[in-house]
């Protein structure tokens, strides 16, 4: 491995994410070459909302998952959008505030792996990109499974890597060669983007992630590639 650090204590994680903040909207939709929005898109309609429920959006970051299942047709009545970077909650609360979304978001400063909600209180929970990112992987989807009413969905959308041998070379070439310099330069941060793809390297792969969902008790836990893999879409149920 690199020399990149991957430790991922709260304080290192929020520091990194809120020195990115006003340029991590720019840099994902950039370096996604706008393949992000309908991975979110993706990851709501898996939660086969019917306008009614309670959504909590977990990592909410800049609140574009968050934003995006207020928005769907039908999409969730209330969201709740959930991160530990105060400056990365702040982009996002500008953009609720823009989009007149602000008596159905509600951003709330917080750990993944402490939720501030009561028992069974949300029907729904979505992560986008985040879930890596958090450092006792376990403990948040013990939380979820501790927030969700019965019978709630999650649906989880994380890097992968592309097993397919000539998109597997290319992306990892981008991955590791493109993508770095020009975060940093763009984002102004020596180490975020080396750590996006040193991270998404060291995290638990496709199978290795549905078993942790499994172990902690969801049900229906499945890993879904979406764009040859780059991205998978977790869905699992609180049975
Ligand atoms: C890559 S960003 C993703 C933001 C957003 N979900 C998106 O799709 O653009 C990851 C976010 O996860 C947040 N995060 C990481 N670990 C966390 C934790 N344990 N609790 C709350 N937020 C966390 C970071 O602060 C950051 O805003």
């Amino acid at each position: 491995m690199s020399r990149t650090d991957l430790s991922k204590s709260p304080a290192r994680i929020a520091g990194m994410f809120d020195a990115i903040a006003t340029r991590y909207d720019f840099l994902n939709h950039l370096l996604s070459v706008g393949v992000d929005r309908r991975w979110r898109r993706r990851a709501i309609r898996a939660l086969s909302l019917t306008g009614r429920e309670r959504v909590l959006d977990l990592c909410t970051g800049t609140a574009d998952l968050a934003i995006a299942s207020a928005d769907a047709r039908p999409g969730a009545a209330r969201v709740i959008g959930v991160d530990f970077a105060g400056a990365m909650l702040q982009v996002g609360q500008h953009k609720i505030r823009h989009g007149h979304l602000t008596d159905r978001i509600t951003l709330v400063r917080g750990d993944a792996t402490r939720i501030p909600l009561g028992d069974r209180t949300v029907d729904a929970i979505t992560i986008a990109f985040g879930i890596r990112n958090v450092e006792n992987t376990a403990a948040a989807c013990r939380e979820m499974l501790r927030v969700l009413k019965p019978g709630g969905r999650v649906a989880i959308l994380e890097f992968g890597i592309p097993a397919t041998p000539g998109v597997r070379a290319l992306y990892l070439w981008y991955f590791t060669h493109v993508l770095p310099p020009i975060g940093r330069i763009v984002s102004r941060h020596n180490a975020a983007y080396g750590y996006l793809p040193a991270s998404v390297s060291a995290f638990a792969s496709p199978d290795e992630f549905v078993t942790v969902l499994r172990e902690c008790g969801f049900v229906d836990a499945i890993a879904v590639p979406l764009t040859f893999g780059i991205v998978f879409l977790y869905t699992a149920r609180c049975g």
